[in-house]
């Protein structure tokens, strides 16, 4: 069966979907309300950084297989329709934000085909596929809702898109099942297993897979304060027990925490939905995940300040890494940036520099200086702070980066500079959770 598809909403998650659902073999279109977004799509040009994905989108513009459009009409030969909008946090709460969600069903509920299959990918409050697909069967009770959260990761979409380790379909009935299994039929083929879970069920296991990351990131941040305390070292403790196989060594990486358009967002709109149901008490830790995760950046400045002074007025700092994840230029909720505007507002010189993200960061902070390259950002500085892991930080020569500074202090935030060569190199070298060398 050929099927024509449309993806509604051409962020992250649905460009990196039509893309690979394209480059599958399916006719797509990829609609959104911004034009200028499609313009820039349909150059094959990406408004973000995300790697392999701008290749990606072009070859498959190139193969007639993707266009995109900002007129709704365009979806009215299609078969299956992914909702793939943002869902932000509110304002002024922790819940999310689900206007996109409702007025692109509320766009697309007129104009879908007879028989076609509407398929939320967004995260969603539990509860939001089971109102969606009654206000969709009110307008026409002869299409059909799924739900089919998505896992990927940003700096590896495309890999997670075309290889995901799960599929998850929340379905009401066999025929959106056996729609579903067309589209991913090459993933089938491969072995990803499949599961199939109703609505509410589908939509929990995305919740639930975020807040059990968001914990194991809080963890092993607690043991950092811990190891601080008693002094040990965090990393050490880490890959012990990451040995055991029902603990696992990943996301085990101490420092200064989570933060993007995700995790963050994703336990608080956990916790405002689990209040609303009357459950508010399950999720109750939550509330520390996030706090702990909060506490690693203040953490983060008390480094700075025992080493400078309590004072930070005129003193330079200068900061690796905007983006809140390495091979991303996303500065959403970045901790990185975060403890820079933190530093700043307390009267520090703050330069920084990132590999992606600097032209993200200088629109949300333009108060702070950017610098093009490495030598340019810690010319001079009194401390440099090591906030996004990206490779090329890894990779620098301490004894060369030395000569430049006033001062040779590494803050690591992320844990993952090799500490003995910036000690060796004469470094005073501080990290969350492990002894200051140096
Ligand atoms: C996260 C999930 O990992 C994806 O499975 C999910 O699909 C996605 O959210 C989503 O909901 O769309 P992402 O936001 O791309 O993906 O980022 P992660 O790789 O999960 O990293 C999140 C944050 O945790 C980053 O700031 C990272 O630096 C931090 N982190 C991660 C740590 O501090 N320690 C670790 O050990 C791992």
């Amino acid at each position: 069966m050929t099927l024509k598809i449309s993806v509604i909403g051409t962020g992250y998650l649905g460009v990196t979907h039509a893309a690979c659902v394209a480059s599958m073999g399916f006719q797509v279109v990829g609609i959104d309300i911004d034009p200028e977004k499609i313009a820039l799509l349909a150059q094959g040009k990406l408004p973000f950084y995300e790697p392999e994905l701008e290749e990606l989108l072009q070859s498959e513009l190139a193969s007639g297989r993707l266009t995109f459009s900002a007129d709704i009409s365009q979806i009215s030969q299609a078969d299956v329709h992914f909702l793939c909008v943002g869902t932000p946090q509110q304002k002024d709460g922790l819940a999310a934000d689900l206007t996109y969600v409702n007025s692109a069903l509320a766009a697309i509920a007129p104009v879908v085909k007879d028989g076609s299959l509407v398929v939320g990918k967004s995260t969603v409050p539990v509860g939001t596929a089971v109102r969606l697909r009654n206000e969709l069967l009110s307008v026409n009770p002869l299409v059909d809702l799924a739900w089919n959260p998505e896992f990927l990761r940003e700096g590896f979409a495309v890999e997670d898109t075309l290889h995901p380790n799960r599929l998850v379909v929340g379905v009401t009935n066999d025929r959106a099942e056996a729609i579903l299994k067309v589209v991913y039929s090459k993933n089938l083929e491969a072995g990803v297993p499949w599961i199939r879970a109703d609505l509410p069920t589908s939509e929990l296991v995305k919740v639930a897979a975020n807040s059990f990351l968001a914990t194991k990131i809080s963890f092993i941040n607690a043991m950092a304060e811990i190891c601080e305390a008693a002094g040990g070292d965090v990393t050490v403790l880490a890959k012990a027990i990451g040995h055991d196989p029902r603990i696992g060594n990943r996301f085990l990486q101490a420092g200064i925490g989570f933060g993007g358009g995700c995790l963050p967002k994703d336990i608080r709109a956990f916790m405002a939905r689990a209040q609303e149901l009357g459950a508010d008490q399950a999720l109750e830790f939550l509330r520390d995940i996030d706090s702990i995760n909060l506490r690693a950046r203040a953490r983060m400045i008390e480094l700075v300040r025992r080493d400078l002074s309590e004072d930070l007025t005129g003193k330079k700092i200068a900061v690796l890494g905007a983006a809140f994840k390495p091979d991303s230029d996303d500065v959403r909720d970045s901790p990185a940036l975060d403890i820079s505007a933190q530093v700043h507002a307390a009267g520090a010189i703050v330069m920084v520099h990132d590999p992606k993200a600097m032209a993200n960061a200088a629109q949300r902070f333009p108060a702070l200086q950017y610098a093009s390259s490495i030598e340019e950002c810690v010319a001079g500085a009194d401390l440099i702070l090591h906030l996004t892991e990206w490779k090329s930080y890894r990779e620098i020569d301490p004894v060369a980066l030395k000569k430049l500074v006033r001062q040779p202090i590494m803050i690591d935030g992320r844990n993952a500079l090799d500490r003995e060569s910036w000690v060796n190199a004469g470094w005073k070298f501080r990290a969350l959770g492990r002894a200051s060398l140096g």
